[in-house]
């Protein structure tokens, strides 16, 4: 596998490839934030940052520095959002802009197992069998994408929210009543400001060879209902 791009619809470009393809040259502006990293975090540090620029030319952006905000969350310019993700030997970034999309979340699924009694804090029996119904896979499969989905929820909402300690217990990945092919977010906690910001979520998954990578995005602002 090289470095794989996807267009996921007209306007948000995900860029996948495994981290030993990728230069390992610290991009010019980046080099303080490296600084005091291992090898290990400094390569996927490099490389998810060299996809996102890669996105970027895609989309007809300049290239620039991809410093954290204040959570760890990656900084865009005004006009762009865009989520990063490393497992193992792979990178991931998805990138939109801000006109298309209000907020985007990337998470790879890299195969690692996740038992029954590891997710019990982490996810419902009825998510489970929702997933198992909407996406087809086996117990086991379905586990590690919810844990897998609810990281990328997790970084879709940051931006828009602001909610750093968001835990796995209080988001529901559900099949839709009018549609159980189509999996929602849902908002266990009642009465919270953000509910509508996590039930317009669409959630997508996307297959390149041995890694599986969801994609979570929230609507720009002027779609909200
Ligand atoms: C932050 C977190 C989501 C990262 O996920 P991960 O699977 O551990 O690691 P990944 O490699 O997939 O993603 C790491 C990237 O996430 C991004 N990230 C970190 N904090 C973030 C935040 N608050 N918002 C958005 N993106 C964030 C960063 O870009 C980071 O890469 P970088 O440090 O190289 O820039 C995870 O460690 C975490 O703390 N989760 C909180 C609990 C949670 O997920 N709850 C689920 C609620 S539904």
């Amino acid at each position: 596998m090289t470095i794989s791009k996807h267009w996921c619809g007209e306007h948000l470009v995900l860029m996948v490839a495994p981290i030993d393809q990728l230069p390992s040259t610290v991009y010019p502006g980046e080099e303080g934030l490296v600084a005091t990293m291992t090898l290990t975090r400094r390569r996927e540090f490099v490389a998810t940052r060299h996809l996102a620029r890669l996105a970027l030319h895609e989309m007809g952006e300049p290239p620039a520095p991809i410093p954290w905000g204040a959570a760890g969350e990656p900084r865009w310019s005004t006009e762009v959002v865009g989520s990063l993700s490393h497992a193992r030997e792979i990178a991931a970034a998805v990138l939109s802009k801000r006109q298309f999309c209000r907020s985007v979340g990337v998470d790879i699924d890299d195969g690692r197992q996740l038992d029954e009694r590891s997710s019990r804090d982490l996810m419902t029996e009825r998510e489970i069998d929702s997933v198992r119904g909407c996406l087809g896979l086996d117990e086991e499969g379905a586990r590690r994408w919810v844990f897998s989905a609810k990281e990328a929820i997790y970084k879709c909402q940051y931006p828009a929210t602001s909610w750093a300690d968001l835990n796995f217990e209080e988001v529901e990945i559900l099949a839709a009543p009018e549609n159980d092919e189509d999996l929602r977010v849902e908002l266990r906690r009642e009465n919270r400001d953000w509910a509508k910001v996590f039930a317009q979520m669409n959630i997508n998954t996307y297959h390149f060879q041995q890694v599986s990578v969801v994609v979570v995005r929230l609507p720009p602002v002027d779609e909200d209902v």
